[in-house]
């Protein structure tokens, strides 16, 4: 990594008034932050500052910085020695992808980034200007937290920034990278935005960190055991994507904006790949086992129905049995929300209902329309799950898709079983285009626990356990014909049409550019505040 060679681009040897020779040595001396020496650590450590990250979002490296100028008005405790331009955080504006950005960088070098009363002001600031012109929000952590000789000062900004995330939620996107340390209540700004991306080796979340932890509850844990990206990641889902490193932090971050509207009043940009619209792909007609018990890679099916090389998917690690992500069908940017037979059958529990319902949340209020892939055998019985509240969890997701307006378009590729089937984007919760494949098997529960039931009586008279097997393989055949399967939800209008699985993108495409202007229609209920999500 290059030295940080602080440079303002003036011309050597040029004659200019005082003032502007003052204005000149305020800025080189801003631009150093919290010195020469704490830069130095922190590229020792692997981390850019936070000028050298802003440089790395914005086209060109260029952007417009903001309150360059301000400190804070501290002190107590040695505060009115300790002094430094920008107070630790740098605030400015410019484009990414030729859009307008806001960014909002901590700067560790000055008094580890904490956050006092001016620099959560000028936060606040910027995210008010974001909100304003319709802006998404991009913003780095790299903080020790709550500056602590500024005591309640810094928790009332804490208070400021989160007012500010909540307010501009649902109307500007909100991207946070942490790049550092990030701890205490400093969290809940990233908590609150949509997405967190995580640098791998350099940074960390917690709520209490690992001193606290032993001496509270005993337990050993370093900090990266404790809130390190790979943890946040795959565990706690705190984390939708984790970078190796800062540089490929940003590049995620400008690959994330490339798929989301500036602000909930536009549409995502439509980007072309050069992939045929008509294009099928005869290798899905062979893709779902003949054994229903065996599990395929949803995941082969998203990237051979969407634009080549477009589906980037969130939460990777993070409840599995699903699968989210943004993807292009004919250049418009959809949400695909999938189950995952190749992991616990893709069946659903508390981890994926959160994954699905918030994902299905932020498209809605940014206008992106929802391709749903559903193969779903059920939610997960057992204590554990219900203990823990898949009841409440899983409403989340009936909730999510009820409410959601965008366009919803839902293939069915096999399994559709009872509540999951209906909460899995199905026409019942508002559903505009439905396709089935062949193998769908839509029905109360999954063919051989339903004959079980329905024939009890009949399987308890057969004389031996082999006469058994023979009348329930008989059965479950019978109930497969005739109850499980795509064609009857296709005779009551459930499904809009059965297809050939190689047909699924033109059809998809067909369907989605049909429903692109479509309005909103909600069912006419009373005015109301808003609803009680069972969050
Ligand atoms: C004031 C801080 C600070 C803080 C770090 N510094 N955190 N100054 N307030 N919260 C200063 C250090 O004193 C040091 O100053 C410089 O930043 C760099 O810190 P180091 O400790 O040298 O860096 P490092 O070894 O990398 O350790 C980073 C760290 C550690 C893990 C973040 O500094 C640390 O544990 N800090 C305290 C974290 C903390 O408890 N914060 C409060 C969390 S509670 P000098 O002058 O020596 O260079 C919270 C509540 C929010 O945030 C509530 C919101 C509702």
């Amino acid at each position: 990594m290059k030295p940080f060679k602080c440079t303002s681009g003036f011309a050597l040897g040029e004659s200019v008034r005082p003032e502007i020779s003052k204005l000149r040595e305020m800025i080189e001396e801003a631009r150093l932050g919290g010195g020469l020496k704490a830069i130095e650590k922190q590229h020792s450590r692997g981390k850019l500052t936070a000028r050298e990250r802003l440089e790395l979002l914005f086209d060109g490296g260029s952007y417009v910085e903001l309150d360059m100028l301000v400190t804070h008005r501290a002190t107590e405790f040695g505060m009115d020695k300790k002094k430094a331009f920008g107070d630790g955080v740098v605030t400015s504006f410019g484009k990414v992808g030729g859009r307008n950005v806001v960014g909002i960088a901590q700067d560790f070098t000055f008094m580890g980034g904490s956050l006092g009363e001016m620099h959560a002001a000028k936060i606040v600031k910027a995210t008010q200007l974001a909100l304003s012109v319709g802006a998404p929000v991009v913003f780095m952590n790299d903080s020790g937290g709550a500056r602590i000789q500024e005591g309640v000062d810094s928790l009332k900004g804490y208070g400021d920034v989160f007012y500010m995330n909540v307010h501009a939620s649902g109307v500007i996107p909100q991207i946070a990278a942490i790049m550092g340390p990030c701890a205490g209540g400093a969290v809940y700004s990233p908590a609150l935005m949509d997405f967190i991306i995580m640098v791998e080796g350099t940074s960390f979340m917690f709520i209490t960190g690992p001193r606290v932890v032993k001496a509270a509850v005993g337990e050993e844990v370093d900090e990266h055991g404790l809130g390190g990206a790979v943890v946040h990641a795959s565990k706690s889902g705190v984390a939708h994507f984790v970078a190796k490193d800062d540089k490929e932090a940003v590049g995620l971050i400008k690959k994330l904006l490339s798929y989301l509207p500036s602000n909930n009043m536009e549409q995502p940009p439509r980007v072309s790949v050069g992939d045929s619209p008509d294009r099928e792909d005869a290798t899905l007609n062979q893709l779902v086992p003949e054994d229903p018990q065996k599990p395929y890679d949803m995941k082969e099916v998203i990237n051979r129905v969407v634009d080549s090389g477009t589906f980037l998917e969130v939460h990777k690690d993070y409840a599995r049995n699903a699968v989210v992500g943004f993807a292009r069908l004919n250049g418009w940017v959809v949400g695909v929300v999938a189950n995952q037979p190749n992991y616990l059958s893709g069946a659903l529990d508390i981890n994926a209902s959160d994954k699905i319902s918030r994902f299905v949340r932020f498209l809605d209020a940014f206008n992106i329309p929802i391709v749903t892939f559903m193969d779903v055998p059920g939610f997960i019985p057992g204590t554990y799950q219900e203990h823990n509240g898949i009841i409440r969890h899983g409403a989340k997701i009936i909730y999510a898709y009820a409410e959601a307006t965008v366009p919803k378009l839902t293939v069915i590729t096999r399994k559709a079983y009872g509540g999951s089937y209906i909460a899995m984007g199905s026409r019942h919760l508002g559903a505009d285009f439905v396709a089935a494949w062949p193998t769908a098997e839509i029905a109360v529960m999954g063919p051989k626990g339903a004959a079980e039931i329905i024939w009890r009586k009949e399987l308890a008279a057969a004389k031996s356990d082999e006469e058994r097997k023979e009348l329930l393989d008989k059965l479950v055949k019978e109930y497969k014909e005739r109850i499980a399967n795509p064609y009857v939800a296709a005779s009551r209008g459930y499904v809009d049409t059965v297809i050939e699985p190689s047909q699924t993108r033109p059809v998809l495409v067909k369907a989605l550019e049909t429903l692109l202007t479509k309005r909103e229609v909600r069912i006419r209920t009373p005015p109301k505040k808003h609803g009680n999500m069972p969050v």
